[in-house]
């Protein structure tokens, strides 16, 4: 034999001894399960941040049976198209804004209620109670996903080439907004135009000026440089909208019930991190964006903005039924938290 069919023949031998041993691995249990999770975030987003300790946890206990992988930054694709994998099973999770899944199930159209909620604290409480999230998920099965827990994304704010000062200021502007009709009712009762996208084209439609602005957390400005573009964020506080951990149903229904104990822990921890995460880089993407982006914070009447969309809340529990036994919980939440 020549040398380079000695080295090909060695290859094969190879590959066949690799084959064999992948094959027994699977034949006695030995070979991991890969678990992927898909987020649209950069790594030191809290979101980012929380599921490394869901990954954390889970590998704590169940190592030998699940590889768990993180896929940050849409790397396995835009959201839309991410769910599409959930429901089919090959991607396993996903953390998803709500507005992402209000057209598959309703009842995530609740968090899109313009000022459902009166303070972070009302929503924070309301977000981290296991019997909202299990309210919403009743329809998983038919869903082909579960919302595991909820992380905090803040409040959403306008945010813009000129400055917003008041509701005049959106007049005849153009926004970027998530997905759902309940945005589009919101932006045309503020005397404005929406122009729903996902969250990775907004950079290049606000630098080419396809729209006026955007709304969004302080985050955007820094983690996805859309200060770099919109000089002005104004504190209106529209809306508080969780991203929602959510489980494929396919893996989900395969899980043995202690095994699904691990990973509803490991989602409650990441829930706990993330939270914890939230507020400090919520204060350093101000610094960062005022000090070295130049943008500037305006902090306009919220009660003007409120006024506007308000007549909304009865029109959205009218269209949508199902929503009002949460929606009165979310009040129940807003008059705790006082
Ligand atoms: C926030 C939220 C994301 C969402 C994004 C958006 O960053 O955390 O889940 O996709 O807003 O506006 O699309």
């Amino acid at each position: 034999m020549n040398k380079k069919l000695k080295l090909s023949a060695l290859a094969v031998a190879a590959a066949a001894v690799s084959f064999a041993f992948t094959a027994n691995a699977g034949l006695f249990g030995g070979s991991k399960e890969t678990v992927r999770i898909s987020h649209t975030q950069i790594e030191s987003h809290p979101q980012h941040l929380g599921l490394v300790e869901f990954k954390k946890a889970i590998e704590a206990k169940l190592g030998d049976k699940f590889d768990v992988q993180i896929f940050p930054n849409s790397t396995l694709g835009a959201n839309e198209k991410v769910l599409e994998l959930i429901k089919q099973g090959s991607v396993q999770f996903l953390s998803v804004s709500t507005a992402n899944i209000e057209s598959f199930d309703k009842r995530y159209k609740l968090f899109s209620i313009p000022y459902l909620f009166t303070s972070e604290k009302a929503f924070e409480s309301f977000i981290s109670d296991p019997a909202i999230l299990k309210e919403l998920g009743q329809d998983a099965k038919t869903d082909g996903f579960e919302p595991m827990t909820a992380f905090t994304a803040g409040t959403r704010n306008f945010y813009c080439k000129t400055a917003i000062k008041s509701v005049a200021d959106l007049n005849g502007k153009k926004f970027r907004v998530q997905a759902g009709p309940t945005n589009v009712d919101m932006m045309n009762a503020f005397g404005a135009a929406a122009a729903p996208m996902s969250f990775g084209e907004v950079y290049s439609a606000l630098q080419q000026g396809v729209i006026d602005g955007a709304e969004n957390n302080e985050l955007a400005l820094t983690d996805q440089k859309h200060g770099e573009v919109a000089k002005f964020f104004s504190y209106d506080m529209h809306q508080m909208c969780p991203d929602l951990l959510v489980g494929s149903e396919v893996f989900l229904s395969k899980l043995s019930p202690e095994d699904r104990k691990v990973f509803d822990e490991a989602a409650a921890t990441a829930q706990k991190a993330e939270f914890a995460a939230w507020h400090k880089r919520v204060e350093e993407a101000k610094k960062t964006a005022t000090d070295k982006m130049g943008v500037t914070f305006i902090d306009v009447n919220v009660q003007e903005f409120q006024d506007k969309v308000l007549p909304l809340h009865e029109k959205i529990l009218n269209e949508t039924p199902v929503l009002k036994p949460l929606y009165e919980k979310a009040a129940a939440a807003n008059k705790a938290a006082k």
